[in-house]
């Protein structure tokens, strides 16, 4: 762990603004957008802001990518981090997509999102490699440590608890996403809140969705195409749109359940940092 720790301080280097332990936001597609992310940044975390670049080929977003023009459409800014997932091609893309990064913006940090040890192994590139059946998760922590890269959990974290078990394995910091949909920030309809709030898991939520009547129609059989034309016009009705009677996308992660209240994004940082903290406390009571 103290390991981890020194990646965290280390990294108050290079994002002078953040606190730790460092809670950074997911990127999750328009949800995020730029008043979630600043919010969560003014609090000492790290917000996220996701670019969806619907293209042919999974590497043309990077192919204009040069010292010359911005680095990413971030207006006269360049970001302080590209967060890096589903490569189509495996290491091969998030290789040319990091030349690009760096060639355009050498002071952006590169973050890869890795969902598996052969992800982590890739970015390794010879040294020393996790071996045995332990959880991939310690698996993943031994490796990293090694090539002293600073390692995020992410995934079904929404409170201190949480946060804690995460440091305590061995993470530098946390990520969240669900847990910001409930941000008063968050772009995201008061239909679409309601159900993170009402949801729970293992009653009306399916790994990545909230369960609602064209999840089950779609379960049944119904197709796709006639799901997506009452989901068209679901968005015309609102947030009437959601719920279990309705039509539209509901994305949520593992930590639905844990989630009771929306509150501003700057307060979720600062009630999980705190409880994090004392948390740790305790444990060195024991
Ligand atoms: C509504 C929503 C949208 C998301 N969109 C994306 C996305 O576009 N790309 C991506 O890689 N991950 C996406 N994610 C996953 C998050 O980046 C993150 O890995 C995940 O939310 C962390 O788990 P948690 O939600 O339990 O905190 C999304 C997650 C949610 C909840």
């Amino acid at each position: 762990m103290s390991q981890s720790l020194h990646f965290a301080k280390k990294l108050s280097l290079l994002y002078p603004w953040i606190s730790t332990p460092l809670i950074v936001s997911a990127p999750m597609r328009v949800m995020s957008g730029p008043a979630l992310a600043v919010a969560i940044s003014r609090a000492g975390g790290l917000g996220a802001s996701c670019l969806i670049q619907k293209s042919s080929t999974s590497s043309s977003a990077f192919h204009s990518l040069s010292p010359a023009n911005p680095p990413l459409p971030v207006g006269r800014f360049k970001p302080c981090a590209a967060w890096l997932y589903v490569p189509r091609q495996g290491q091969k893309d998030f290789d040319y997509w990091s030349d690009r990064i760096r060639d355009a913006s050498p002071c952006t940090q590169i973050w890869i999102q890795i969902g598996t040890i052969a992800e982590a192994e890739g970015l390794l590139k010879g040294s020393e490699r996790p071996e045995g059946s332990r959880s991939w998760a310690m698996a993943v922590v031994d490796a990293l440590t090694r090539s002293q890269i600073p390692l995020f959990a992410a995934g079904g974290i929404a409170d201190g608890r949480g946060a804690t078990a995460a440091l305590c394995l061995g993470a530098s910091g946390i990520v969240m996403g669900t847990r910001f949909l409930a941000a008063e920030e968050a772009r995201i309809g008061h239909g679409y809140q309601r159900e993170i709030l009402r949801a729970r898991d293992g009653a009306g939520y399916s790994p990545r969705t909230i369960i609602n009547k064209s999840f089950v129609e779609y379960q049944a059989g119904r197709p796709f195409k006639e799901l997506k034309e009452l989901h068209d016009q679901a968005l015309k009705a609102g947030d009437s749109g959601w719920g279990p009677g309705g039509r539209l996308a509901t994305y949520a992660g593992a930590s639905i359940g844990l989630i009771h209240e929306v509150k501003k994004a700057a307060t979720i940082v600062y009630d999980i940092r705190k409880e994090v903290l004392e948390r740790l406390s305790l444990l060195q009571e024991i």
